[in-house]
């Protein structure tokens, strides 16, 4: 069963959680000075538009026409019901996702690579550089660069450069060029932070170049709350008041945010955040100022952290593999409004072959992570023999990750 928007009907501006929050959030700091940042400090990376978007307290903020032109190419994207799944699970729970999988790149990141990529074109940026672990949202901010012709300079997570051939051969597709990180050093498994340190300092060397994070930020958990938004309507259509909990797989929380954030404001909803063992931020790290990046030149965000120098073992969900956490999914998770949990990597993929022999399609290793939270969330209700409803992001598919299932598969998967 699924629930298709019509394009009518898809969300004109972007949710803005920041005036819902029962703590106001702390600035970013400057690496150097540990003074608050101001706009001129972020200029030589972003272009005005997403800084205003980054430090903004409206309600909503409105899509840009032009924007939302690109995003009709795959949204809105539909709520499906995974009753085979229910079924296989022999749960009372009604299971919902969003079906983020449809976008050009496979995933939920193209919803803001795309207004990344239309802001700093705006502005007469040339040429953008980024880093990206699985590749997932290096081949989005790829795609959006050709969309605007722009160029796409990505530095991706060396173990997943190795790991995942395919992912750079679509960036290159898209025109974009992926190097493996840190590029100073062949031997380093990398981490999203060493990716982000070269990223930021090839940006910051020369003038018609920006950055783009792909997660993280407040501007980017922003674009992602059109996933929330059609998922509100689309419940309406489905006969549901309001779902019981918000799932979603958190890496530095643009999908979880982009799902859950709209939900903020009712306080009977439950918001979920699942966790890689291996990269346990939310669930073993600490609330205090850190780098974004490892090297010490991103600015300082108040999140959840294992320290910026932390290299995560290189399990296969590489976008989960990151040392902090946006700096709103953390103030949510401090102040009780958002709960999260931890798994190891094999029972994720245990989870994700039950979801492919049930429902039939392949999820990506990090949407594991959510599916796995998803089932015990079900298996819950079924002990309890109460109903339930759940909805969850379903942020990628997994054909490109083929590698990490074989593993699993032969048996060779560690935890
Ligand atoms: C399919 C998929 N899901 C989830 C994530 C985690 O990132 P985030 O926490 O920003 O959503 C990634 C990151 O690359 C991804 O590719």
């Amino acid at each position: 069963m699924r629930w298709n928007l019509p394009v009518s009907e898809m969300p004109t501006t972007w949710f803005n959680v920041v005036p819902h929050l029962s703590k106001p959030l702390e600035p970013p700091l400057h690496p150097g000075t540990r003074q608050p940042l101001g706009p001129e400090d972020l200029s030589p990376l972003f272009p005005m538009a997403l800084i205003g978007q980054e430090v903004t307290t409206e309600p909503t903020v409105e899509i840009p026409g032009e924007v939302i032109d690109v995003l009709r190419l795959w949204r809105p994207t539909p709520l499906v019901r995974a009753v085979r799944l229910e079924k296989a699970l022999g749960t009372p729970a009604r299971i919902y996702f969003k079906d983020e999988s449809v976008s050009p790149a496979g995933s939920h990141k193209p919803n803001t690579a795309v207004p990344q990529a239309f802001y700093n074109k705006a502005e007469g940026v040339a040429r953008l550089t980024t880093e990206t672990g699985a590749g997932q949202w290096g081949s989005a901010l790829s795609f959006a660069s050709a969309i605007y012709g722009l160029e796409c300079m990505v530095y991706m997570v060396r173990a997943s450069y190795e790991q995942k051939p395919y992912r750079r051969v679509l960036m290159e597709t898209w025109g974009g060029r992926a190097v493996p990180s840190p590029v100073d050093d062949p031997s380093h498994p990398g981490s999203l932070g060493t990716a982000i340190s070269d990223a930021v300092k090839d940006a910051a060397s020369r003038a018609d170049t920006h950055y783009s994070l792909g997660s993280v930020l407040n501007h980017v958990l922003l674009h992602q709350t059109i996933i929330g938004q059609e998922a509100q309507a689309q419940l309406a259509r489905a006969g549901e008041t309001r779902p019981d909990v918000v799932i979603g797989c958190c890496g530095g929380g643009s999908n979880l945010g982009g799902i859950s954030l709209p939900f903020v404001p009712d306080g009977d909803v439950r918001l979920l955040a699942v966790e890689p063992a291996s990269c346990p931020t939310l669930t073993a790290g600490k609330l205090e100022y850190d780098y974004g990046d490892a090297a010490g030149y991103a600015p300082l965000l108040l999140m959840y952290t294992l320290g910026h120098d932390f290299i995560p073992p290189s399990i296969h969900a590489g976008g989960l593999r990151y040392h902090g956490d946006a700096p709103i999914i953390s103030n949510l998770v401090s102040t009780g409004r958002m709960e999260a949990v931890a798994y190891p990597q094999t029972k994720t993929f245990d989870a994700a072959l039950t979801w492919a022999r049930s429902q039939g399609t392949v999820p990506a290793p990090e949407t594991g992570h959510a599916i796995r939270a998803v089932i015990d969330e079900a298996l819950a209700a079924k002990e309890a023999g109460k109903e339930k409803v759940i909805l969850f992001n379903y942020s990628g598919h997994g054909l490109l990750d083929l590698s990490a299932y074989d593993s699993y598969l032969q048996g060779e998967l560690k935890d």
